[in-house]
């Protein structure tokens, strides 16, 4: 059994989805779970794309330990410094450097010829080597690239100190027998690629990155590059948690290992979805709400004779377990520090005495507070960017039955103290009261998404809103829960705009990177 390191791109491929807009803290969060999970190397951000990403790299870079942290930089000398200073902190420190192969990139993008490419890779690979141990090269849209230019371009960049080769198939074209003979050729025709790793990164446009990623593997790849469900720009990358069981499950055939702890899944799913408000199909692989559902009959009657007639997965072996009771009304502030502990939170006294509290309200109305409460809300205090200033709602008042029109009034606080308020009417609750906010936030707004979904089950059970505003042509993803569905309705439209105001106050320039 050889091992493949798995290299995890969610906080920056994975980020440039449309509309995920993840704050510091929030970036944070995954890090420490992505690290907990057992990822060797995560890609924390594109240090010098904006002030805001180049904090959350330096921010991860300085707290975890037990993964190599990368960020992303083009081949230009301002990006590998900006770069290298968001990263030094970090217990081994890479960069990721990317340039494109392909004629078509060369000609229309770059307007470089193939030497002129070389010689930046070259030059720019030899430059990041003198500060930073770890230097990964990736040849952008690789699987259109000439194969023999290819192979001569690896060739100089490993002489000039790269340690790991990527070969992205940057926008899903590939398929995994073409792939898998890339990796052979790549492997059989450099004649340095052994001092190397060899990296895989695949889109997934026509549905084949898993699976073209497993082909890589099997010719060569020793690392596999992918983000938590898949997510990224267009249709995603490949799922390192569909990767990381189909490597278990079928280690018959894939004579591998990796160091990820597979029952740390469903939490690691649970968390991105959460936080970047794409939340998984229910019939996705291996984390989807369905995966382990037997519906027909005599799947049930096969399932109880014997699991393994129909489960080749056990739940278990994924972390879904059975969101266990928790405490109630009557539980205290010792118990209560216990279940946030098992939970892999760490919260500062001051956010534990305002998690309890909120805790206690829960109880006020809810009987049974169960772990997935009890995720919700820790996620939402441990992201809280509170320092920031920004709208907050002061009071809110709903009216609505169905004898009279739907009415809205509120009393808001905007970022400069001042408080303000207004009344709409709308078709519905929630269309008087974004009606109402609108008419009180400066932002030009567009609600271009709205969700409502309930955490775990029960009459009594959580509320959890997901909108997506266009804000002056910006899409923000915002989040909100509360116990009652309006509520969470607001908070997550005034989290929305908020973000928005965050996003403004520390972005430069955002340029976006396949
Ligand atoms: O898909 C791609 O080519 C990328 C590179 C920046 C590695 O994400
Ligand atoms: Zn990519």
């Amino acid at each position: 059994m050889s091992q493949i390191k798995i290299f995890d791109t969610t906080l920056r491929d994975g980020e440039q989805s449309p509309g995920v807009n993840l704050n510091q803290l929030e970036k944070l969060e995954i890090a420490k779970q992505l690290e907990r999970f057992g990822v060797d190397r995560m890609e924390a951000g594109f240090p010098s794309s904006s002030k805001g990403d180049f904090n959350a790299v330096k921010m991860i870079a300085d707290t975890i330990k037990d993964t190599s942290v990368t960020g992303l930089a083009r081949t230009v000398k301002s990006d590998v410094d900006t770069a290298w200073e968001a990263l030094k902190g970090a217990a081994e420190p890479c960069l990721h450097l990317f340039l494109a192969t392909s004629p078509i990139h060369m000609t229309y993008k770059l307007k470089k010829t193939p030497e002129e490419v070389i010689d930046t890779a070259v030059e720019m690979v030899s430059y990041a080597r003198q500060k930073f141990p770890q230097v990964e090269w990736s040849a952008e849209d690789a699987s259109r690239s000439d194969w023999s230019f290819l192979a001569q371009i690896i060739e100089r960049v490993i002489d000039a100190g790269a340690t790991v080769i990527n070969l992205p198939d940057t926008v899903g074209y590939t398929t995994p027998l073409e792939y898998g003979k890339l990796f052979k050729f790549i492997k059989e025709t450099v004649p340095n690629i052994d001092r190397v790793n060899l990296s895989c990164h695949c889109h997934n446009d026509l549905g084949m990155a898993v699976a073209n990623s497993l082909a890589a593997v099997e010719n060569g790849a020793t690392q596999v590059e992918g983000t938590i469900n898949g997510i990224g720009e267009r249709a995603g990358n490949a799922a390192i948690e569909e990767l990381a069981v189909a490597l278990k499950i079928r280690s018959d055939h894939y004579p591998y290992y990796t160091r990820l702890q597979l029952n740390e899944i469903k939490r690691t799913s649970d968390l991105v979805a959460k936080l970047t408000g794409m939340y998984v199909q229910s019939n996705k692989a291996v984390v989807g709400k369905n995966a382990f559902a037997h519906e027909s009959g005599i799947h049930q009657d096969g399932v109880l004779k014997h699991a393994s007639t129909y489960e080749i997965i056990t739940p278990e072996m994924v972390g879904v377990g059975s969101n266990t009771l928790f405490l109630g009304k009557h539980s205290g502030r010792h118990a209560f520090k216990d279940k946030v502990k098992e939970l892999g939170y760490e919260l500062p006294d001051e956010k534990l005495k305002e998690a309890f509290n909120l805790f206690k309200e829960l109880t006020d109305h809810k009987k049974e507070v169960t772990d997935n409460d009890l995720f919700t809300l820790l996620t939402e205090i441990q992201t809280d960017t509170a320092a920031v200033d920004r709208y907050q709602m002061e009071m809110f008042q709903v009216q609505y039955g169905s004898a009279n029109i739907p009415t809205a009034t509120v009393l808001l606080k905007t970022p400069d103290g001042e408080s303000v308020q207004a009344a709409r009417t709308g078709q519905g609750s929630v269309e008087a009261l974004y009606k109402t906010l609108d008419s009180l936030i400066e932002e030009n707004l567009q609600l271009t998404d709205y969700q409502l979904k309930s955490v775990g089950r029960g009459k009594d059970a959580l509320a959890e809103s997901h909108v997506q505003l266009v804000v002056n042509n910006e899409t923000m993803n915002g989040r909100g829960s509360a116990q009652d569905v309006i509520e969470a309705s607001a908070n997550a439209f005034l989290d929305a705009v908020n973000r928005y105001i965050v996003h403004q106050k520390t972005s430069i320039k955002k340029e976006v990177v396949k």
